[in-house]
C-alpha cells in the first residue's frame, strides 16, 4: 500500500528507492564529464540493450514515438503509402504512421490475445490489393496507394503471431516494424524457426519506449529502435541527428531524437533488473490467475498461446460490467486503468479516415470491456488477495441483485 492506504496502478517509487545510490551515480558521472547527449553511457547501453534483445544493432533515440517514426522513414515509407496496423493500441502508433507520412489502415485484433489477426492481415489483402509486378509493390486497388509497411503491436507485452506476419511480408514486400513498446523481454516460438525469439528480433526493425511506467523505464523520455539490419541501423542513426553521420555534414534532413546520456545511464542499470522484474510480474500474472479461478464465466483472464512467453506490462481482465466493477475497486481503495476505450480507428483525431462503428468488431468489443488490474514487479500476495477480493465482491453484489 502507499502511504494514503491505496494500491497503486503502478509503483514507480519501490524500483528508485532500491537503485538510489546507483541512479545518483549516474547524474554524478554526467555532471562530472559534461556529457549530456551521446557519449560512452549512449554507446554502451545501446550494445546492452541489442544484446538482451538478440539484435545486432539498438539505436537509442528520444521515445518510443520516435523510435516508431524513425524505423518507418528507414524502412522506406513515403508520403501517401498505406501502413497497416491495429486499432487498439495506444495513439503513438498511428502518429508515428502519419508523422512519417504514412497513412494509418488498420486490420482487425484477435478476440483472445488482443493482437493482430494474421488471417484479417491475408484478408485485408486479398480483399483490397493487389501486387504490381513493376514497382514490386502492394497497392490498395481504391486508394490507389502503396502499401508499405506493417506494425503490428505486441500489447499488454505479448508479442503478436510473428510467424504469419512475417511470411505475409516477405511475399509483398512488406517492411514490418514491431511496436515493442510494451513488450521488453517478450518471446515468441517461431514455429518456422523451432526456437523462442525475443521482441525486438523478428520484424525488419522494432521500436521500444522507454517512458518511465513501463517495463524497462527511464527518468523521463526515451526509446530506441532495435533491427539487425546494418543499413537501417545507420540511417536511423542519422535520423535522429539532424540526418548527420559526421558533424556538421548533413546528407539528408533529419530531427533532433538523440537519447540523453542520463537516462541512457539510468536504462544500464536498471537493465540489469529487467528479467527479474519480468520473472516477478510472470509471477503476479500465475496469482492472478489462480485467484481468479472459477469464475471464467464473468472474467476473462489473459490468454497466452502456446508461442507466447509475455512479460505483463499490463494485467489485463475481459469483464461485462466495467464501470461498476472500476467504481467498486476505486471505493475499495484498488486504481485500475483502461487500455484503450476509444478503437483508434473510432477516435476523433482519424474521423477524416470514414470509418463507423463495426468496421472493427473485435477491437471495439475489447475496447467496451478491458480493464487493467494492478501490475508492477513489487506487487504483494497479500495487495493481489485484496484486489482480487474486490473484484469478486463486486461481482457476487451485482450477482445477488440480479439483471437490471
Ligand atoms: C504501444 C505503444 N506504442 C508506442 C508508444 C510510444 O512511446 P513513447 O511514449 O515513449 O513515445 C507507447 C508508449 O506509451 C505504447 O504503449
Amino acid at each position: 500500500m502507499t502511504q494514503n492506504g491505496r494500491i497503486p496502478f503502478v509503483d514507480l517509487l519501490s524500483p528508485h528507492r532500491e537503485l538510489e545510490s546507483e541512479l545518483l551515480a549516474v547524474f554524478k558521472t554526467a555532471l562530472e564529464t559534461a556529457g549530456f547527449v551521446g557519449g560512452p553511457m549512449v554507446d554502451e547501453f545501446e550494445r546492452e540493450y541489442a544484446q538482451f534483445c538478440d539484435a545486432k544493432f539498438c539505436v537509442g533515440v528520444s521515445s518510443g514515438t520516435d523510435a516508431l517514426r524513425f524505423a518507418l522513414l528507414a524502412s522506406g515509407v513515403q508520403a501517401g503509402d498505406i501502413v497497416l496496423t491495429v486499432p487498439l493500441t495506444f495513439i503513438a502508433t498511428t502518429e508515428a504512421i502519419s508523422q512519417a507520412g504514412g497513412r494509418p489502415d488498420f486490420v482487425d485484433i484477435d478476440a483472445r490475445t488482443f493482437t493482430m489477426d494474421a488471417e484479417r492481415l491475408r484478408q485485408y489483402v486479398q480483399e483490397n490489393c493487389a501486387f504490381d509486378e513493376k514497382s514490386q509493390r502492394l497497392v490498395h486497388v481504391k486508394l490507389q496507394r502503396p502499401v508499405t509497411a506493417v506494425i503490428p503491436v505486441h500489447l499488454y507485452g505479448q508479442t503478436a503471431d510473428m510467424d504469419p506476419i512475417m511470411e505475409m511480408a516477405a511475399q509483398y514486400n512488406l517492411a514490418v516494424v514491431e511496436d515493442a513498446c510494451q513488450a521488453h523481454g517478450a518471446e515468441y516460438f517461431s514455429v518456422k524457426e523451432n526456437r523462442w525469439r525475443k521482441a525486438g528480433s523478428m520484424g525488419h526493425a522494432a521500436a521500444f519506449s522507454f517512458y518511465p511506467g513501463k517495463n524497462l523505464g527511464a527518468c523521463g523520455e526515451a526509446g530506441a529502435v532495435t533491427t539487425n539490419d546494418d543499413a537501417l541501423a545507420r540511417k536511423i542513426r542519422m535520423l535522429r541527428d539532424h540526418g548527420q553521420a559526421k558533424k556538421y555534414f548533413h546528407d539528408i534532413e533529419g530531427y533532433n531524437g538523440r537519447l540523453d546520456s542520463i537516462q541512457a545511464g539510468i536504462l544500464r542499470v536498471k537493465l540489469r533488473h529487467l528479467t527479474r522484474w519480468n520473472e516477478q510480474r510472470r509471477e503476479c500474472a500465475r496469482r492472478y490467475a489462480e485467484l481468479l479461478a472459477g469464475v471464467e464465466d464473468a472474467i476473462r483472464v489473459p490468454h497466452s498461446p502456446f508461442w507466447s512467453r509475455p512479460v505483463y506490462h499490463l494485467y489485463v481482465i475481459q469483464v461485462a460490467d466495467r464501470e461498476s466493477i472500476r467504481k467498486d475497486l476505486a471505493a475499495a481503495g484498488v486504481d485500475t486503468g483502461i487500455h484503450y476505450p476509444i478503437p483508434l480507428h473510432l477516435a476523433k483525431a482519424y474521423l477524416e479516415l470514414g470509418f463507423r462503428p463495426g468496421d472493427f468488431s473485435q477491437a471495439e468489443r475489447a475496447a467496451g470491456s478491458l480493464l487493467s488490474l494492478p501490475m508492477f514487479p513489487e506487487l504483494t500476495t497479500d495487495q493481489q488477495h485484496t484486489i482480487v477480493g474486490a473484484v469478486l465482491q463486486s461481482l457476487a453484489v451485482r450477482e445477488s441483485a440480479g439483471p437490471a
